[in-house]
């Protein structure tokens, strides 16, 4: 295979869509098994210092053209700050922008208008496992990205089980990808990403076809990976509530706009709050 026609991770997904279904009363609650609280709630601060931001967006709008030429909104004024070294959630029903957004900070999309700043290098990793590894062997995939960096073969093994060991899989080292699970996969492509010294991970919905085992596996890994460096930052896409408790801070969206950001139990109450009085409307 030439360099040219080498697959990207990002170019192997982008061409990928996978969107779930999902409206206001699909936002699951759930329990999960304990893991160590979010590094700490009281740790949450939206200063909109950009210094300590490791993901900004200011004013961003996003908009598509029909094919009768109308012009369709898509995201509205959203604005948000994500401080270097915390774990915050995004939220929202289904359709309401939340995976436009993510490309949009990933650099995938361009914004009709507005700003972003996003801290680099950065890694966008796909909703599902099956489109997140490229290479037949656990260490082929994470060692893909630092293909044309110029290591020498023992750096490279070196980066790749420092990656792993973050996430959890250094015992997986050998193993051919088609062994894995779901949950294991995506553990795998964010190895991906920190073997390439990613300093931002934006995570599209990794838990939605997850069981619970797998989903607390990734869950942890992406915690760990915050613990280990402090120069790790992550926006994670959910819609899973019970999630909300491993995070620093929470931005929940509602048709292509931001309406709440803050801390992540504030942001559950309000989520819950909104969905008793949608089961109530529906009951009357
Ligand atoms: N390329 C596109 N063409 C037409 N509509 C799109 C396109 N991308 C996204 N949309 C629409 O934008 C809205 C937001 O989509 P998306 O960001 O995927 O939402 P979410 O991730 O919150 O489910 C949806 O109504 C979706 O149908
Ligand atoms: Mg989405």
């Amino acid at each position: 295979m030439t360099n040219k026609d080498e697959p990207s991770r990002h170019l192997q997904r982008r061409r990928l869509r996978g969107e779930n279904a999902m409206n206001l009363g699909n936002l699951i609650h759930s329990s999960l098994p304990r893991l160590a609280p979010a590094r700490s709630n009281s740790s949450f601060r939206d200063n909109g210092c950009e210094n300590a931001a490791a993901i900004e967006a200011r004013n961003v709008n996003f908009s598509i053209s029909t094919r009768q030429g109308a012009t369709v909104p898509i995201l509205t004024d959203c604005s948000l700050t994500v401080p270097s070294g915390q774990l915050w959630m995004l939220l929202g029903p289904n359709g309401c922008g939340k995976s436009t957004l993510l490309r949009i900070l990933a650099g995938l999309l361009t914004p009709t208008n507005g700003k972003v700043y996003v801290k680099r290098p950065k890694n966008y990793v796909f909703q599902n496992p099956d489109h997140q590894v490229v290479m037949p062997t656990v260490e082929a995939d994470v060692a893909f990205g630092l293909g044309k960096s110029g290591f020498t073969s023992m750096e490279v093994r070196s980066k790749v089980l420092k990656a792993l060991d973050a996430v959890g899989m250094s015992d997986y080292m050998q193993r051919p990808i088609q062994t894995l699970s779901g949950g294991q996969k995506q553990r795998v492509a964010i190895a991906g990403a920190l073997a390439e010294a990613c300093k931002v991970l934006l995570l599209d919905e990794l838990t939605t076809f997850l069981d619970e085992s797998d989903q607390i596996g990734v869950i942890r890994a992406v915690k760990n990976c915050l613990e280990k460096s402090e120069e790790v930052t992550a926006l994670w896409v959910t819609h899973r509530l019970e999630e909300l408790e491993y995070a620093d801070g929470a931005i929940y969206m509602e048709d292509g706009k931001v309406i709440k950001r803050g801390d992540p139990m504030r942001i559950m109450n309000f989520i819950r709050a909104k969905q008793s009085s949608y089961s109530n409307q529906i009951n009357s």
